[in-house]
């Protein structure tokens, strides 16, 4: 007898990280997939024809917050993979006030839906929840504190939307009894990530392959973990698939930092490129009160203890694989 396909609804799955778990999910030959998006950082390009004309996907591009089938559409999946967010640096600084609306009320209308209906939510939040609090050798827990810059230095803003849609989160799991996982992830990046909004790798390695100068915001000593989409994918699948996982927060990230002059030095390597390194201070990027962390590494124990699984490949293998 052939099983039935568990249907999974996929907010933002034209996106980056949404459009490679389509594609996984698609390949396991046991999910259907439905995916919201608005197309406004996202693109059926992420998508191959192929995705496009399976069976299993259906594709609806629509807003969320203006969508009246919403309800319909969680009450006939059985997990909600929620990624649709206003995502990148640039967008959030300078577009705050959509920002800041879109991620807040369109988690708020999920999970009003998800409660109601009893569906299971997993949640991307971001290791910009811990705010500017890393420092020396220490790693970030998911139970670590946080702190963030006063509010008229508006790159805040995305951290705090989203570690608000997280107290959304546990007061609803509170309350309503709502299953949810929380990920946290940290600096995803692979082939195919756009660099309009403030991506750092997408935006050196366009450059080093034009062989123009890569721009280092600040002095550049500032440090990052990136953690490979396809590694991020597969934790994202692992945990939907643990029981014990259903409640809890991850921290989704490699545990090796970089600093982003390694990186504009690795990425005009790998590139063979004549690309010369410029830094610039940040007030000249961002035209405002900005300030930037120093540091964000992740610490993965509980990820590791709950599903058996490191994400480990090396920004070596990532930067190749990012700028073919
Ligand atoms: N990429 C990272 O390094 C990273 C790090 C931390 C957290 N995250 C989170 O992961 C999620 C996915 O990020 P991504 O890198 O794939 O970004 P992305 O911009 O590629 O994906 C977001 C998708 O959501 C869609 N979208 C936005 N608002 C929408 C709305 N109101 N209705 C319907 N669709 C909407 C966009 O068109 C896009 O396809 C986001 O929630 C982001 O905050 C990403």
């Amino acid at each position: 007898m052939k099983r039935k396909k568990i249907k999974i609804l996929v907010t933002g799955g034209l996106g980056f990280i949404g459009s490679y778990l389509t594609k996984f999910l698609l390949k396991k030959k046991n999910y259907s997939v439905t995916i919201i998006d608005n197309l406004s950082t996202g693109s059926l390009k992420n998508l191959s024809k192929k995705d496009i004309k399976s069976k299993d996907i259906t594709i609806i591009t629509k807003d969320i917050n203006n969508l009246p089938i919403l309800e319909k559409l969680v009450k006939n999946h059985e997990i909600i993979i929620h990624l649709a967010a206003s995502v990148g640096v640039k967008k959030i600084v300078y577009d705050s006030l959509n920002s800041i609306i879109n991620n807040i009320s369109s988690t708020e209308k999920i999970l009003k839906y998800c409660s109601k209906h009893k569906k299971k939510i997993m949640f991307a939040s971001t290791s910009e929840v811990y705010g500017k609090i890393n420092s020396g050798k220490k790693t970030l827990k998911e139970t670590s504190d946080v702190m963030y810059g006063s509010s008229d230095k508006l790159r805040w803003s995305y951290a705090v939307g989203k570690f608000f849609d997280e107290f959304y989160i546990k007061a609803y799991q509170e309350k309503k009894k709502l299953k949810a996982i929380t990920l946290r992830f940290f600096n995803i990046v692979g082939k195919g990530q756009i660099a309009n909004y403030g991506m750092v790798l997408p935006n050196f390695s366009n450059n080093a392959k034009k062989n123009k100068t890569l721009l280092v915001h600040g002095n550049g000593n500032q440090t990052r973990n990136f953690t490979c989409v396809k590694e991020a994918v597969k934790a994202i699948y692992l945990l939907m698939n643990t029981k014990k996982a259903w409640n809890e927060t991850f921290n989704i990230g490699s545990e090796v930092q970089i600093s982003i002059n390694n990186l504009a030095k690795k990425v005009i390597k790998i590139t063979s490129s004549k690309s010369k390194i410029k830094k610039i201070p940040y007030k000249d990027v961002y035209n405002k009160n900005f300030e930037d962390m120093y540091k964000r590494t992740p610490d993965i124990s509980k990820l590791k203890k709950f599903i058996n699984y490191t994400p480990n490949k090396t920004i070596d293998k990532i930067i190749r694989e990012t700028v073919n």
